[in-house]
């Protein structure tokens, strides 16, 4: 079995999930938030869990899953959200959220790698991700698309995410990495950080138990910037 296979296979896997008091679409091969604490805690990094407006008017989620966070931030008050993903699957889901929460007018998708799906001149006042941080050997190969939400084959995305991103910020907008010093390479991104000449500042993180053995594991959000 894969890392994430069963997430995918197990046989209650449903079609759609109550979380935060609403119903939403589950397809197959998308990463499922009712198995991970990840999701969760990033809706409470970017304050989506209390009452109030969404701090930014528009808002790009690298990899969107479900399209939970998009929904999230768009009922919030965001008024342009872009849900982009690798896995077609994601991109459909999100869609469907989004129907579903009558927020269509305001989360567009798209299919993208990281940013090439993205028309040059769009700008965004925050980026965020919620990453596939587990590192796996470069020549890694993918036993299916949901793997995506899990392992970075090398760290190439997470490179090229800190190199591209910051370009695709309106002036004062923030990239915002969620990421977790327990199970992915901190050091690592660190070094490549360096390597693109990127700033990384953490600024929130929360530790929980999770997973069957319910060890301690880190989340992090990291704000990137280019400091030139
Ligand atoms: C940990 S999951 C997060 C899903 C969702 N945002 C959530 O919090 O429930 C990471 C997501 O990033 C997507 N992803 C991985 N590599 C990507 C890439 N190069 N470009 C776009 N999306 C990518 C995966 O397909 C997956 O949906």
């Amino acid at each position: 079995m894969t890392l994430s296979g069963n997430d995918v296979t197990r046989e209650d896997r449903p079609r759609t999930f109550v979380l935060y008091d609403k119903e939403w679409d589950l397809l197959d091969e998308v990463f499922a938030p009712i198995y991970r604490p990840s999701t969760n805690v990033s809706l409470d990094f970017l304050d989506l869990l209390t009452p109030g407006p969404f701090k930014w008017d528009s808002m790009l989620e690298m990899g969107s899953g479900t399209g939970l966070i998009c929904v999230m931030a768009a009922l919030a008050g965001c008024e342009r959200v872009v849900g982009a993903d690798i896995n077609p699957y994601a991109v459909e889901n999100t869609r469907l959220n989004a129907e579903r929460h009558g927020v269509s007018g305001r989360v567009t998708t798209r299919q993208s790698d990281l940013f090439d799906g993205l028309a040059e001149d769009e700008r965004f006042d925050v980026i965020f991700w919620n990453s596939n941080f587990i590192w796996a050997p470069g020549d890694h190969k993918f036993e299916s698309v949901h793997e995506h939400a899990f392992l970075d084959p090398g760290y190439v995305a997470h490179r090229r995410f800190l190199e591209e991103a910051p370009k695709w910020t309106t002036e004062n907008g923030s990239v915002l990495l969620f990421f977790s010093s327990t199970k992915g390479d901190l050091p690592g991104l660190y070094r490549l950080a360096e390597e693109t000449r990127r700033s990384l500042r953490i600024v929130r993180r929360q530790t929980i138990q999770d997973g069957t053995d319910m060890a301690e594991s880190e989340y992090l959000l990291i704000e990137v910037s280019d400091p030139a």
